[in-house]
């Protein structure tokens, strides 16, 4: 990994780490960070979002994903993740995005783009979400 792509990547789970502290999420107490570089620079952050209605709950990774399209054209390089209470000690396997917020990725992010999940953990699109949905019209 190059000194800038390290670089990239501890400023994007700090700000993962960020938008967790504003998570709102009452229902489950599980609160999660993302956020989203793109290409111009920019970097946009989501938390989870819920509802007492519980299916209308929002991934943080989709606030993220859709407030940096609102935002900007240009394209995404790279996503953070920070899941979970700090000194929560979760297993691996809930240190993963959904399968919804997978799918919603694989819309915006190229297949080798990275994702850097806080803890030390590095996927790219195409491993998180191999054979994602393409619409062909
Ligand atoms: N959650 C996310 O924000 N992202 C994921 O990829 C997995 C789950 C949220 C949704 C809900 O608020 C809480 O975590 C527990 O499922």
């Amino acid at each position: 990994m190059t000194s800038e792509s390290k670089l990239s990547e501890e400023i994007l789970i700090d700000a993962a780490r960020a938008a967790k502290k504003n998570s709102y999420s009452p229902y489950s107490n599980f609160p999660v960070g993302a956020a989203v570089l793109l290409e111009d620079g920019q970097i946009f952050k989501g938390t989870n979002i819920e509802n007492a209605s519980y299916g209308l709950t929002c991934c943080a990774e989709r606030v993220a994903l859709f407030s940096a399209r609102t935002a900007s054209a240009s394209k995404v390089v790279a996503l953070a993740i920070s899941i979970g209470h700090e000194d929560a000690n979760l297993p691996t396997d809930s240190l993963v995005p959904c399968g919804a917020c997978r799918q919603v990725m694989s819309e915006f992010l190229d297949p080798d783009t990275l994702i850097y999940v806080d803890g030390n953990r590095m996927f790219t699109m195409d491993e998180l979400l191999p054979h994602s949905f393409r619409l062909k019209v």
